[in-house]
């Protein structure tokens, strides 16, 4: 599959017939006005439900590091009438983003956990971006086989996940229901890592 047809797949009417961004949003605390963070958000799947929730005076940092994601993101975003002054649309890695430090009320990062190669680096960038109070979600692929999603060898298993983020500073308060297929993980900073 080309980067286009990623693209497009990530916001297939489909997927949402089996993981609904708006019922996953309903799970987590987001208000009115809070500063949200989606690193490697791609084409906007919660991008745009969020700018729904957060409104304006609502900020939400949308990072991807792939010019075509950002597109998509684009047009995603005009198609569904999304206010660009909510979302600032930032194209870098997420290990290196130029997010004010402290400055996050909600990071989310979901399906790339399991693909970044240092996941300390990324993991300490989250820690940097968010406000002391801050929640952090993750959400990413079950390891079992449900004939389709990415190869089962480059999944993570929940309990893999958790104890990467609990080792780089993060606890897990609660788990969400992101649909069949994947895992959502809620979490606060550790207050003594910070
Ligand atoms: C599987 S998609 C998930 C997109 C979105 N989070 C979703 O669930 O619909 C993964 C995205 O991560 C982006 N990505 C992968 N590695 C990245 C990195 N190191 N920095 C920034 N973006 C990255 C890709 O460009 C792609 O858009």
């Amino acid at each position: 599959m080309d980067e286009h047809e990623f693209a497009r797949s990530l916001l297939a009417h489909e997927r949402k017939e089996w993981q609904d961004p708006e019922k996953i949003i309903s799970q987590i605390d987001v208000r009115k006005g809070i500063s949200v963070a989606d690193l490697a958000c791609g084409p906007g799947f919660f991008i745009v439900p969020l700018a729904r929730v957060v409104g304006k005076g609502g900020r939400i940092y949308a990072v991807d590091k792939s010019q075509v994601m950002l597109e998509y993101l684009k047009s995603n975003m005009q198609r569904s009438k999304t206010d660009p002054e909510i979302v600032k649309i930032i194209e870098s890695d997420v290990s290196k983003t130029p997010i004010p430090s402290a400055s996050c009320d909600l990071v989310l990062f979901a399906n790339i956990l399991h693909d970044l190669d240092d996941q300390k680096e990324f993991l300490a960038e989250v820690r940097r971006i968010s406000k002391p109070s801050a929640t952090i979600v993750d959400i990413d692929w079950k390891d079992t086989d449900n004939g389709f999603g990415p190869p089962l060898e480059i999944r993570m298993a929940e309990e893999k996940a958790r104890k990467i983020l609990e080792r780089n500073g993060l606890t897990c308060v609660a788990s969400l229901d992101p649909g069949p297929y994947h895992y959502g993980l809620i979490m606060k900073l550790q207050k003594d890592l910070k």
